[in-house]
Parts: C-alpha cells; structure tokens; sequence
C-alpha cells in the first residue's frame, strides 16, 4: 500500500486541524501542524517560542528560516516514515521549495496537496466560535459542535481554551498574509499537477468524505 502523504493549504480557520485530525485517526498517521508546533514551543517558552509569538500574536508569518528547519527535524521523525498530514506548511514559495529538497533527501517522490475554500465571512464568525482543549488537542466550535460539558473536553475531559490569534481584527489580518503570502502555492502546485480542491462549506463529515475519495484515488486507487 502506498504511503499516505498530504499537505494540506486552505485559509485561517477553513478547517485544515479539524480534517488532518480525523486524516490521522482513519489512515494511522501523524498530523504534523505548525501551527501546533509553534503553540507548543511559546508554551515551552523556548528560544524559537519567544521569536515566534510576536509574529503569531499579530496574525503575520513566522519567518521561514525558523519554521522550516523545525518542519525538518519532525519529519525525520520515526513516525513519519509511514506516512504523514502537513497542516499549514508549507505557507510561502520558499518554505515550499525548501519541502521539496527535503523530500528529495528523503527519497519521498509521490504527495498530494489539498486546497480548502471557503468564504471568508463564514469562517470569521467560526474561529471566533472555536475553542480548544488543552491536554489533547481536540478542536470545537461553539455554535455547531458544543462540547457536553460547559468548557470541558468530551475525550479527556481537560479544560479548553481560546487561542489569542482569534480576534477578529487579528483574524483578518491573517487572511491578508494567506491571501498575499500562501494562495500562491495553489499555482504553484498546480503546474505540478499536485493540487486538489476541495469545497469546505459543508458539513465536517461532508468534507471528509470528499478528502477519504482523494485520498483514496490518489494513494490505493
Ligand atoms: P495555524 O495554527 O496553522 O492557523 P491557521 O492556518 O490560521 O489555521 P487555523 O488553525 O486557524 O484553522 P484550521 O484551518 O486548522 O481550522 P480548524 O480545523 O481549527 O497557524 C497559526 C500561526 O502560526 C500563523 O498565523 C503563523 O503565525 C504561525 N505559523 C504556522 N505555520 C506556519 C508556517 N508554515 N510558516 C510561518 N508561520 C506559521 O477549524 C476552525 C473552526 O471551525 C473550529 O472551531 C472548528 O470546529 C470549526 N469547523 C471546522 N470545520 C467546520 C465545518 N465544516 N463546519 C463548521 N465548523 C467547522
């Protein structure tokens, strides 16, 4: 069987984390967010936590220096030999170029990318809805997906929490990096014959359904 390998592109809030986590669930693979990742390291309060969160907190890029080399060492990772879903990276031509000297050193020569779109109005009014749980990850949004239990997580029970670039006006600054920095790569791949578009105004199992037929066609078809 093929090994299973995506890069996943859509604008803030499109529901790229909410896809990869049910991707990784259904195909046995890691989920690797930068997003995520990042988070994790300003938690840590790391050399890279403390560069990143500037930049995270006004809704710009990280510089690319520093993320791709974090997305380097993950994906030397044990884990992601079998396969793996990449969740916002890459973000710029130059983190995109970079992916494909790595994939090239690592002798990965067949990937697909996926395209979320949506209407951008739609997803303001989601990711000011979103909250997070903070022991494992799991994404709610609190007009459509409540959890049971006010403020507390239906998997493990841990409390949940707003991330600080889900205001509005940060939120709309992130789409104008997307828009300027990221929606390029759809070209980008394209030309290659990599890119799959996929509506993402349904409902969460709606898309997924559409993702597990690409996905499907594309790795064991
Ligand atoms: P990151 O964490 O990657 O944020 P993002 O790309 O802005 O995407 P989000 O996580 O906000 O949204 P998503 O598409 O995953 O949607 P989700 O599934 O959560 O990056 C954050 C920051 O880190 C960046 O701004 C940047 O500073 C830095 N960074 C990260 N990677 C970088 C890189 N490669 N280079 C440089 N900097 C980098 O869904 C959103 C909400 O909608 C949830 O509440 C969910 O429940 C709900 N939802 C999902 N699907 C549906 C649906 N179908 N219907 C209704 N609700 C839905």
């Amino acid at each position: 069987m093929t090994r299973v390998r995506l890069l996943l592109i859509g604008p803030p809030g499109v529901g790229k984390g909410t896809q990869a986590g049910i991707i990784s669930r259904k195909f046995g693979i890691p989920q690797i967010a930068t997003g995520d990742m990042l988070r994790q390291e300003v938690k840590n309060a790391s050399d890279l936590g403390t560069k990143a969160k500037a930049y995270m907190d006004r809704g710009e890029l990280v510089p690319d220096s520093l993320v791709i080399s974090m997305l380097e060492q993950r994906l030397q990772g044990k884990d992601a030999g079998k396969g793996f879903i990449l969740d916002g990276f890459p973000r710029t031509v130059a983190q995109a170029d970079a992916l494909e000297i790595k994939f090239r050193e690592l002798g990965i020569d067949r990937f697909l990318v996926i395209e979320f779109k949506v209407n951008e109005e739609s997803i303001i009014t989601r990711l000011s809805a979103r909250r997070v749980c903070s022991k494992c990850g799991k994404i709610y949004n609190m007009l459509t997906e409540p959890p049971l239990k006010d403020g507390l997580c239906n998997e493990c029970g841990s409390s949940l929490y707003q991330r600080d670039d889900d205001k509005e006006t940060t939120i709309r600054e992130r789409f104008k990096v997307y828009n300027s920095k990221t929606a390029p790569l759809t070209e980008y791949y394209a030309n290659k014959g990599l890119l799959k578009t996929v509506r993402a105004d349904g409902s969460i199992e709606s898309i997924n359904s559409d993702v597990t037929a690409i996905i499907e066609k594309a790795f064991h078809g």
